[in-house]
């Protein structure tokens, strides 16, 4: 049989999902992120720094989706929440608006989830979100998404994932976001 490139490993089972050195494969990682959320390399750049800068903090930890030949196709990264994190003031003020701040407090944050285009809606988004879930010693998680109906919002809320504050504006981001909280584990189907 012909194979294309990209076609050679089209069944979801061949895609590993496993711990992730996510520092040594952080250009890896952003190359999945810029194809499927859309970045320019100068933003590339500053998330580059963003990235090494988080995986310092405590409890930080990533998880992985790799093809047989190794390549990496999908990637979740998060940490405990601590309120003194830059993205926790930022939306802070909102959820407390909503009288849901406590959310704050003891809960794993979802800090970037992303599967390479080609490699989407074959259930590694959801197998890579519960896998690092299923590890947090916190009882409930916390993100933020684009506030808009995409299949990121739909696979967030088929796993329980509430909104908790919309028209959340994150300084430099063009696009408000949603902030959405769910209990652990995350809801299987
Ligand atoms: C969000 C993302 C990580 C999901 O990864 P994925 O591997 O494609 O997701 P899965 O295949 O595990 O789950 C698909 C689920 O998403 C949802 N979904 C998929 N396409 C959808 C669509 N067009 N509309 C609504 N929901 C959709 C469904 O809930 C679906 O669940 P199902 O299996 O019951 O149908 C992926 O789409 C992505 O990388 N998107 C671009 C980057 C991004 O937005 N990241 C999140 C930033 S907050």
């Amino acid at each position: 049989m012909l194979r294309f490139p990209g076609q050679g490993h089209r069944n979801p089972d061949d895609v590993v999902i496993g711990p992730l050195d996510l520092a040594a494969r952080v250009d890896e990682a952003l190359a999945v992120q810029a194809l499927a959320f859309g970045l320019g390399a100068e933003e590339i750049a500053v998330r580059r720094q963003i990235v090494l800068r988080h995986l310092t903090y405590p409890g930080a930890r990533a998880l992985g989706a790799t093809t047989p030949d190794g390549r990496l196709v999908g990637f979740v990264y998060g940490m405990p929440n601590d309120r003194t994190h830059w993205w926790s003031t930022v939306v802070e003020p909102y959820l407390r608006g909503q009288g849901y701040d406590d959310w704050l407090d003891n809960a794993f944050v979802i800090t970037e989830l992303h599967v390479h285009p080609r490699y989407q809606n074959r259930g590694i988004g959801r197998r890579l979100i519960t896998g690092i879930t299923d590890s947090a010693a916190e009882p409930r998680s916390i993100l933020s998404a684009i506030d808009t109906d995409s299949p990121a919002r739909g696979l967030y809320h088929s796993l329980g994932y509430e909104d908790l504050a919309r028209q959340v504006l994150f300084p430099s981001a063009p696009k408000p976001y949603a902030v959405m909280g769910a209990p652990l584990p995350l809801r299987r189907r």
